[in-house]
């Protein structure tokens, strides 16, 4: 067992390209997926234990909140704990319900940061052409937040922001079937990367290696974003928007994070469960998503 853990959430590699320089700065660390459905089981004796994640309408993708619900940290109560949010610039609440849920296990959240990163979500806008440069301010906005780190400094996470709280809870239950939306075009190759780079194995593939979509998606953009043809598109929004992925981090990587690089080998994916309930179903959070999903242009 390693010294260091960081658990990580990763859709276009921002958040793997941070978990991964943490894992060299500290040595003697392992990095584990939250996509995860096998590993939630943290061996006793880690000196730090990380989260790194991206921040999705101004709070953490629900598998994270799912896997550090589940995370069980009992041999780790004096381990340091620390969070990187990597967001395109507002966090929102990340940190906070990052606390709060490490909170519930008894467990102070020491130090927690947001770092501006390139922005992702292409569903809702294009991908900007400055990933050059944004991604060499990321690298020295990272340096203190690693400093940080490294010294096992503690700081004050903010409080929660009843605005971006109200957004957050009402978007969060309908993200799962979002890729309802999503199509596949004929000009797909049947390559299988959008498989393996999905963090909670929410695509399949059909006989002839076509990709099917299974309704809990976390809309993390890493099969759109990734998709060497860019076969992979939401509605009719994103067919001539450009594509971005961190440019330190390939499919591989990400295949490798999820388990995905021998094919008989399937970590963090969750079989499909059609039964599965829907959550917030009152009418009053019903038209209060379609609000703000109208206001998110979605
Ligand atoms: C579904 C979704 C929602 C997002 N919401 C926000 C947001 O509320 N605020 C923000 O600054 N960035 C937002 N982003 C951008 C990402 O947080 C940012 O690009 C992040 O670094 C992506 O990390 P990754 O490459 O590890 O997936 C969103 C991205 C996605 C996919
Ligand atoms: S990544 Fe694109 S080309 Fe490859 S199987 Fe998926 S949709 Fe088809
Ligand atoms: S289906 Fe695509 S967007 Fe949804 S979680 Fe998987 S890779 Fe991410």
């Amino acid at each position: 067992m390693n010294r260091n853990i960081v658990y990580v959430f990763t859709g276009t590699g921002n958040s793997l390209k941070v978990a991964k320089d943490i894992a060299a700065a500290l040595g003697d660390c392992d990095i584990v997926s939250m996509g995860s459905d096998t590993q939630y089981e943290a061996a006793g004796g880690h000196e730090t234990i990380g989260f790194v994640l991206p921040t999705y309408y101004r709070g953490e993708p629900g598998k994270v909140a799912e896997f550090i619900g589940n995370l069980n940290l009992e041999h780790n109560k004096n381990a340091y704990y620390y969070t990187v949010v990597t967001a395109g610039k507002y966090d929102g609440n990340t940190l906070c319900h990052i606390k709060k849920l490490l909170k519930r296990k008894g467990i102070t959240l020491n130090y927690g940061k947001m770092l501006d990163m390139f922005s992702n979500y292409v569903v809702s806008y294009d991908m900007r052409d400055t990933v050059k440069e944004e991604t060499k301010k990321s690298e020295i906005d990272f340096e203190p937040i690693l400093k940080s780190i490294k010294n096992r400094e503690s700081n004050q996470i903010p409080g929660i922001e009843l605005l971006q709280e109200i957004a957050y809870r009402a978007l969060i239950p309908l993200i799962p079937e979002m890729d309802k939306y999503y199509s596949v075009s004929d000009d797909c190759i049947k390559c299988g990367i959008c498989e393996k780079v999905c963090p909670v194995g929410n695509i399949g593939l059909d006989d002839t290696g076509r990709p099917y979509f299974n309704h809990h998606c976390e809309q993390c953009m890493a099969c759109i974003q990734f998709c060497p043809k860019r076969s992979i598109n939401y509605k009719d929004r994103t067919q001539n928007r450009r594509r971005y992925t961190h440019p330190d981090i390939k499919y591989t990587d990400l295949a490798m994070l999820n388990g995905k690089v021998d094919p008989k080998i399937v970590f963090g994916s969750k079989p499909f469960s059609p039964d599965k309930k829907k959550s917030g179903s009152s009418i009053v959070a019903k038209l209060m998503a379609k609000a703000i999903w109208k206001i998110y242009g979605l």
